[in-house]
């Protein structure tokens, strides 16, 4: 169809020689985008939608249970592994999120640990992050509140796991 209009377009404007020239290479340029509009629309199959899902096949999402803090240093996405982070003593897949928690991202340190003070605290700071348990006690009233939206966030983000463990003795 429109390589006819082109044609026709070209007729009629043959007797006024320039402009003919211009008005034709406009007609078959606009047939090409259309012939191109055409076949992407009708075959999907080779533009970007391959591209985009393999990425989210790749992804298994863990089995919920519960962590120590001990249990949770190997989940730090490296090595392609799996990324946990705990708020608020809930452990979250956060294997989504490798751009931010995986290594080099901007939120690394996070990555496998407690990352409840760090967070309350807007801190990026080594020592908000433990090796022992936390019990949050010590957080401001400013500071829980920032906790809490953190972990509406992960909610809402991330799947939960299980609970944060202070040590597994009680129950083996
Ligand atoms: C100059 C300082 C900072 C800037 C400009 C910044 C900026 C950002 C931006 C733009 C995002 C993406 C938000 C989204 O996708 O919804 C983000 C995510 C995040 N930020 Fe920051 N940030 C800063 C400091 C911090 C600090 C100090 C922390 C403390 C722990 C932090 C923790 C996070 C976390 C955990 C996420 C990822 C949330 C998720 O998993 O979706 N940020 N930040």
């Amino acid at each position: 169809m429109t390589l006819e209009t082109a044609e026709a377009v070209e007729d009629l404007t043959m007797s006024t020689d320039g402009t003919a020239y211009i008005v034709t290479t406009i007609a078959l340029l606009g047939g090409v985008l259309a012939f191109y509009y055409f076949y992407i629309y009708n075959n999907p199959d080779e533009s970007e939608e391959e591209e985009q899902e393999p990425e989210e096949e790749k992804y298994t999402p863990m089995e919920p249970r519960d962590f120590t803090l001990d249990e949770l240093r190997p989940y730090d996405g490296t090595e392609g592994k799996p990324l946990c982070i705990a708020v608020n003593h809930i452990v979250y897949d956060v294997t989504k999120g490798r751009n931010f928690y995986g290594p080099g991202g901007p939120y690394a340190m996070l990555a496998g640990r407690d990352g409840s003070r760090a967070l309350a605290k807007m801190s990026l700071d080594k020592s908000d992050v433990r090796d022992e348990w936390d019990d949050l006690n010590d957080l401001t009233p400013f500071q829980r509140d920032s906790l809490s939206e953190w972990e509406m966030k992960f909610q809402t983000r991330y799947a939960e796991l299980g609970k944060l463990l202070k040590t597994r003795e009680k129950e083996e």
